[in-house]
């Protein structure tokens, strides 16, 4: 969560930094700030709320900040202190020379503060990160030299941090270090950037240097050196950025969430490609580490995911259960990480991330790495943090996702996980070929069924408008499609804001059947398979109760339009692969609820798309 962005050439750095934050707002939107040096003289802009409200205080003054040829900037998802302009970064000291944008959390801030109050710095704000610009500048005081004294105050400061800083006396440098939160360096001709991610950089220079943690880069237009924490001088690795700037653009759509679910049936395609050449050849997974002998070896999987991801992870384990015959466990990284968990060098640690940058999964899968487990990541991001740090990776291909409300990056994660868990089996031999060719078979059928869904959405737009006023939402399914009734309550959660549930059906008359009366929608995900009858008798149960039915479903039975309000038809697919298909009609029921109801689709409140706080 928050972005930093940072700027130091030749050029004026405003919409440099202006044009950065707008492509790192999905990190966070409460409030956004940055801070110019015009004519030797720090500067603070700053507003609370939406980016817009800093761009409308910095075009009334324009002409003036435009002299800058350096400036750091931020975009915030609080953590501590309101989302008010007070707290908006960045933040300075009694003096105002330093300012200082931050990405993370420092965690011994209180007694940093106490500390520095002794010392006679005045406070202005709430947040941890303010300790931070108090702390350089008395470093800065006793050293004159602002790369020291960022280096020494990253010795006192505990917790996760990417910093930017710039002080008025020490002219044209950014000074910028990490730990535990991601930060790169674009290198342009006589300028360079920091930014905590591609985006914000990408129109400028596709030439990068990721920082590693405790890493310390000074920055000034015609040079940059890197150092460690102890003040050793380190070698710098350069990289290629892989994307176009065309990628974030809605392409006509009205939301970057309804560009991404569209999108979908062509991110199956890039999924699929290369890896998936024929029905009757095994999958090739490059990047997969895991021979014969160990996976024969292996006594367990763990999964660990947040959020989304997670769901798609518990996809994968009645996949990998299915086909591969190995005992798997998914679990929220964050849980995960509090308890002692069992697992060795036999044991496969796979870490599902859509930005491969959420603190959570990160700390679960340095735990693991540390006890002797393989781990494996599936990120949509191979150049983050969990990428770098995996053994064994599956990059999912799916493209930038700007929307807070992942779509296109589960489809990519679920799609990974068919190819994971067939790619296990061959190697195994622990499931029959025929049933192997026909989930490939299906695969490949699944762009064009994806596109038939997406060709009748006026149908779900339709039930969308019928729904849309109901407070509360339940979504039932088994097997398989239970994690499709979790993602689809989930979607319907943060960007409409209605209390929506996903259960298992059988699990209703357990306790939440208590809750159904005329005024609660029961959306039953009624795929055919081994546990369509079972849901169906699950829904009379509910109807009997007076909820008002929908059903999501690939049956052509007329009668179901007896029992439900509104029948949602999918093409007949395989029940193995149903969820891919069966998620989409949630997305978008999801979306034109939220449309209806005037949300801001891609930026839900209180939400960010890169969670970097544990
Ligand atoms: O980047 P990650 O996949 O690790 O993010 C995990 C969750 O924060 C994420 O899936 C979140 O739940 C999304 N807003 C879902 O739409």
């Amino acid at each position: 969560m928050c972005g930093i962005v940072g700027y130091v050439g030749e050029k004026s750095a405003l919409d440099i930094l202006l044009e950065g934050l707008t492509n790192l707002e999905y990190r966070g939107y409460d409030s956004a700030g940055i801070a110019v040096n015009v004519k030797g003289k720090v500067e603070l802009y700053k507003a609370e709320g939406k980016l817009q409200n800093l761009k409308n205080i910095t075009n009334e003054n324009r002409e003036h900040i435009s002299q800058s040829v350096i400036g750091i900037g931020h975009i915030r998802w609080a953590t501590h202190g309101a989302p008010t302009t007070a707290n908006a970064h960045p933040h300075s000291c009694n003096c105002g020379r330093v300012a200082i944008v931050h990405n993370g959390i420092i965690e011994n801030y209180k007694e940093l503060r106490v500390k520095l109050e002794k010392q006679g710095c005045v406070f202005r704000s709430q947040t941890d990160t303010e300790t931070v610009a108090h702390l350089v500048a008395s470093k800065y005081a006793e050293t004159n030299d602002l790369t020291e004294a960022v280096r020494l105050a990253t010795k006192e400061i505990e917790g996760a941090y990417a910093l930017a800083v710039i002080h008025q006396d020490v002219k044209n440098t950014i000074v910028a270090t990490r730990r535990n939160a991601p930060l790169l360096v674009g290198i342009g001709e006589n300028e360079y950037y920091v930014a905590s991610d591609v985006p914000a950089i990408i129109k400028y220079t596709k030439k990068a240097m990721y920082l590693d943690d405790n890493q310390i880069v000074t920055l000034t237009p015609s040079s940059m050196k890197l150092i460690d924490t102890d003040n050793n001088e380190l070698s710098q690795k350069y990289e290629e950025l892989p994307w176009e700037p065309v990628a974030l653009s809605k392409m006509g759509y009205k939301h970057f969430m309804l560009k991404e679910i569209h999108e979908q049936p062509d991110v199956v395609r890039n999924v699929l490609a290369g890896k998936l050449r024929a029905i009757d050849e095994n999958i090739i997974l490059k990047e997969v580490k895991l021979d014969k002998d160990t996976l024969k070896n292996l006594n367990r999987i763990q999964i660990v995911a947040c959020g989304t991801s997670l769901h798609a992870a518990m996809v994968g384990k009645y996949l990998i259960e299915d086909l591969c015959d190995i005992a798997v466990d998914v679990e929220p990284s964050s849980e995960y990480i509090y308890r002692k968990t069992v697992g060795d060098k036999n044991t496969l640690v796979i870490g599902v991330s859509q930005s491969g940058e959420t603190a959570d999964t990160i700390t679960a899968i340095r735990q693991a790495k540390a006890r002797g487990s393989h781990i494996l990541i599936v990120t949509n991001r191979p150049d983050s943090t969990m990428a770098r740090e995996a053994d064994s990776l599956i990059p999912v291909s799916a493209g930038i996702e700007v929307s807070v409300a992942a779509t296109k990056s589960y489809i990519a994660q679920v799609i990974s996980f068919y190819l994971l868990a067939i790619h296990i089996a061959e190697i195994k031999e622990s499931a029959n070929k025929s049933e192997l060719e026909t989930i490939k078979r299906e695969l490949i059928l699944l762009p064009q069924k994806l596109e038939k869904v997406l060709s009748h959405k006026e149908e779900i737009q339709l039930c969308a408008k019928k729904f849309a006023n109901s407070k509360d939402f339940i979504f039932i399914a088994r097997g398989i499609n239970f994690p499709t009734a979790l993602e689809g309550a989930l979607k319907l959660k943060e960007i409409s804001y209605i209390n929506a549930t996903g259960y298992t059906a059988g699990e209703l008359k357990h306790g939440p059947i208590a809750m159904l009366d005329e005024s609660m929608p029961v959306l039953s995900i009624l795929m055919k398979g081994k546990v369509y009858d079972k849901i169906l008798s699950n829904s009379e149960e509910a109807k009997a109760r007076n909820a008002r039915m929908i059903a999501l479903t690939d049956s052509d039975d007329s009668k179901l339009n007896e029992l439900f309000e509104v029948v949602i038809r999918l093409p007949e697919i395989n029940e193995t692969l149903s969820p891919v298909l069966a998620i989409v009609p949630l997305q978008l029921l999801a979306y034109y609820i939220a449309e209806f109801l005037g949300k801001d689709v891609d930026q839900p409140r209180n939400l960010a798309k890169s969670v970097t706080v544990e």
